[in-house]
């Protein structure tokens, strides 16, 4: 699937606008400056990129049905945003759009741009697993912000992104997800989506952040048997059907940049209630691996500063910067 030239996303729009009505070859072809040939080639572009579009040899062309695409053809005149993602990227395979990411950021690219692959040959989940990057199955989304915040308050910007997937699915769809802290979001016990953050930094401060954040949306059950550390779901799997990849998209972007807003201008403090309502941890004893060393204890909530505090059996309060919780147990 190759994304559409410049005349064929004006074509696009040009249909989209007249929604529901027939668009005559002849006014096309005058519009574009273009033969009507031409504008017939650019339709069949547009049909194999999933757009359904009734052919009719006297009346024209009329749009009937758009694809499920992430494209910015799809995305950008939607988005509902002041700064994240106007400067958008999408591209129809990659390595890892974390890596794009980084690249574009070392080009200068500003902040809130964001970076869509269709599909990832080689997705990077934490600690060098892999991630199943399929096409059309998932979101595989890169978020260059460039905020300068000191080192050990960027990594938060994992825990925001988790907080406003969990938001949106919870309250858009109905699921009981949650954050597994610090960089999983869970429905039903398992992951649906996991989120990668990588910076840049000097000294004291980030020069920049990149949030790859990887979701689950239409796999099926079976594609999500595999071979995963963490039991893995999607979206419509939990939802009884598939979903629209776009509007899971829109929505994220919107809420991540509130909750991200929020977070830059009032302080980690301000997103305390949103983060302890939307934890599937809190109140659960857990262990996580820190560096090479496992701690075990409650998760009590969150330390102003931005850490997450565990109530040891030695009756200690420890905060925790950062790690891998491998084991939850029941609810106490
Ligand atoms: C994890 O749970 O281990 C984190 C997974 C992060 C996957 C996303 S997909 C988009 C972005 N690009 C990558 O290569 N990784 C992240």
């Amino acid at each position: 699937m190759a994304a559409t030239t410049p005349t064929q996303s004006e074509i696009l729009k040009y249909l989209k606008d007249k929604a529901g009505d027939f668009v005559s070859g002849a006014d096309l072809a005058d519009r574009f400056g273009i033969s009507r040939t031409g504008i017939w080639k650019h339709i069949q572009k547009l049909k194999t990129l999933g757009y359904n579009i009734l052919s009719h040899s006297k009346e024209g062309y009329k749009l009937l049905e758009i694809p499920d695409l992430l494209t910015s053809d799809e995305i950008v005149s939607s988005l509902d945003t002041k700064w994240l993602g106007l400067s958008y990227h999408f591209l129809e395979k990659v390595g890892s759009t974390n890596d794009h990411a980084l690249l574009l950021a070392a080009q200068g690219a500003p902040h809130g741009t964001v970076v869509i692959a269709e599909e990832q040959t080689r997705g990077r989940g934490r600690l060098r697993r892999e991630w199943l990057s399929s096409p059309g199955r998932g979101i595989y989304m890169s978020i260059l912000l460039r905020n300068p915040l000191p080192v050990r308050v960027a990594p938060q910007s994992t825990y925001i992104a988790g907080l406003s997937l969990a938001k949106v699915l919870r309250l858009e769809y109905g699921l009981d997800a949650c954050m597994k802290w610090p960089n999983d979001v869970l429905i039903a016990g398992r992951k649906v989506a996991g989120i990668l953050t990588e910076m840049q930094s000097d000294q004291d401060y980030s020069r920049f952040i990149v949030v790859g954040i990887g979701i689950n949306v239409n796999y099926s059950r079976d594609e999500m048997e595999g071979p995963f550390r963490y039991p893995a779901t999607s979206i419509s799997i939990q939802a009884g059907g598939a979903v629209k990849r776009r509007e899971v998209l829109l929505g994220f972007l919107k809420r991540f940049e509130q909750d991200y807003g929020k977070f830059v201008e009032e302080g980690f403090p301000s997103l305390i209630p949103d983060l302890e309502e939307f934890s599937g941890i809190l109140g659960r004893k857990i262990t996580v691996l820190v560096g090479e060393r496992e701690v075990s204890g409650i998760a009590r909530g969150f330390t102003p500063e931005g850490a997450l505090s565990l109530l040891k059996g030695d009756g200690e309060l420890e905060a925790v910067w950062a790690g891998d919780v491998t084991r939850v147990e029941a609810n106490l």
